[in-house]
């Protein structure tokens, strides 16, 4: 039995969850349920990244001692794991004990590479991020479109600068891949300038809430580096079994943190002499409007919002298939209703509906003998394995379309009493709806139980319900704008 590590980010306390957030966790959700229907040992874990200068801010704005802010908001992130149905093995906050061991023992780590400096940078709250006016000269965040804040102070450093040819390597070898391709090209391009060093404490005169820095109380660490770490941390680093799970098989990220990923993260951990990550996929933005949804645009859409209506195989199914895997995509209620009114209840909750009446009708319930599936799915792994969810699915779709073409060419209702017709072309349905469910478990898993229930023990059980609900009142997308949200 193979073991499978795969992460989200984890995310930042100062907000509620959003599409955004649910996107990443899915995706890596898939992943992991692919990965144990495929029989490995997989761990999947989440969590939420508590330090920092934004969420102190947050916390301050809304007059709340930062843990006290902290425990608020990592609680809306834990529960949306029920929420989204996910199957999380594990939930890491930032402060706890357990994690600021590891940050320190990380820090000692990479000592060798640690030193101290005057710093003077342009910085985003909302990124916790540096920018240099080369990059960002109308000393705008490029993200969050709000001004840069001028940062002055004498920090420690981590020399990222000398690893930048280990790291190319490793990229360039597809020894760490990095997905999709042009954010490859992007890693790529950055790593050709070479890495600089960076700053990875603050003063904790002017910002005290994170994890201490070992030896020096006048500094904490800075919030990416704390952060990073938590993926050791739940593999028990620095515990000697952490390699039992380390490395990370799959760093699932959104675009905007690929560089901490890609560059920042390899470089603390060739520094500290660890493994680098198998991999890291980095998806595209969920956009309303042509823009990334976040607080500090205010145009955020809760889960809920769309669970509510669709459920939440119909929240997956929109997301994993009408974002691309390796774009940008746009959410609006129109394509949210044609996708779950066309492919979700006509082309599938129709089919399985259809066959379970014609298997009661013909058979009295009780399924004819079913041959083996005929199909090669060799396309849809292949798609998992480069990432490609919404081709994966879409391969899905060609063998449920093709089996309602089938069922309309074949006419089984036209068969009179010829059993051996119905147990042919019922047969042949039923092998395919069993195939099917079986794709489908790691993308929509209420729904491929349902189906793998509905034909379950030999018979038809009516009982397990309409698939997909028809949905009283579709939202407009007037409302799908920035000013309402
Ligand atoms: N705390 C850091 C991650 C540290 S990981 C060591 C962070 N947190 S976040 O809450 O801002 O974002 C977490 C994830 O949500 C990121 O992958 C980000 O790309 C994703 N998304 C946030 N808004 C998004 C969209 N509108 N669309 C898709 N994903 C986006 O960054």
């Amino acid at each position: 039995m193979s073991k499978f590590y795969v992460s989200t980010p984890i995310y930042y306390v100062n907000d509620r969850p959003h599409i955004g957030h649910a996107y990443t966790n899915i995706i890596a959700d898939v992943l992991a349920r692919y990965h144990r229907q495929a029989g490995d040992n997989v761990r999947l874990v989440t969590g939420t990244d508590e330090h920092g200068q934004k969420v102190a801010r947050s916390a301050a704005e809304a007059k709340l001692d930062p843990q006290d802010f902290a425990d608020k908001f990592s609680k809306t992130f834990r529960d949306l794991g029920p929420v989204l149905g996910l199957s999380t093995d594990v939930f890491i906050r930032t402060t706890e004990p357990r994690h600021k061991q590891a940050a320190v023992a990380m820090w000692e780590a990479c000592a060798k590479d640690i030193y101290k400096k005057e710093y003077e940078g342009w910085y985003c709250v909302g990124c916790e991020l540096f920018y240099t006016l080369t990059d960002v000269p109308d000393k705008i965040c490029p993200i969050h479109k709000t001004p840069l804040e001028k940062f002055k102070e004498e920090n420690y450093f981590f020399k990222l600068s000398a690893y930048t040819k280990p790291i190319k390597e490793a990229i360039e070898s597809g020894r760490l891949r990095v997905v999709p391709v042009g954010r490859k090209n992007e890693i790529l391009a950055l790593l050709d300038r070479g890495l600089e060093d960076i700053s990875i404490s603050r003063d904790a005169k002017k910002l005290s809430w994170g994890v201490p820095v070992p030896g020096d109380k006048t500094q904490v660490m800075y919030v990416w580096f704390d952060a990073l770490t938590n993926y050791l941390t739940v593999a028990g680093y620095p515990g000697k079994s952490f390699t039992d799970w380390w490395p990370m098989d799959v760093h699932v990220v959104g675009k905007d943190i690929l560089r901490q990923h890609a560059a920042v993260w390899p470089g603390m951990l060739l520094s500290a002499g660890l493994e680098l990550p198998k991999a890291i996929y980095a998806h595209g933005f969920i956009e309303s409007g042509g823009h990334k949804m976040s607080k500090s645009l205010g145009n955020v859409l809760a889960p809920t919002d769309i669970i509510e209506k669709y459920g939440i195989d119909g929240l997956r199914y929109y997301l994993l298939r009408y974002i691309p895997s390796d774009a940008d995509g746009d959410f609006t209620w129109e394509r949210m209703e044609l996708a779950y009114v066309t492919d979700l209840a006509n082309d599938l909750g129709n089919l399985v509906q259809r066959v379970a009446v014609m298997v009661t009708k013909y058979f009295g319930g009780k399924l004819p003998a079913v041959p083996d599936h005929s199909h090669d799915s060799t396309q849809y792994h292949r798609m998992v394995a480069d990432f490609r969810f919404d081709r994966a699915l879409a391969e899905v779709w060609e063998l449920i379309r093709g089996l309602n073409q089938f069922l309309e060419e074949e006419q089984p209702w036209k068969k009179g009493d010829d059993k051996a017709e119905l147990e042919r072309i019922l047969g042949h349905a039923l092998a395919d709806l069993n195939l099917l469910a079986t794709l489908l478990l790691p993308f929509l898993p209420t729904t491929a139980e349902k189906i793998l229930a509905t034909f379950a023990d030999g018979q038809v059980h009516s009982d397990v319900g309409v698939l997909f609900p028809k949905v009283d009142e579709t939202p407009t997308d007037d409302n799908l704008d920035e000013s309402t949200f």
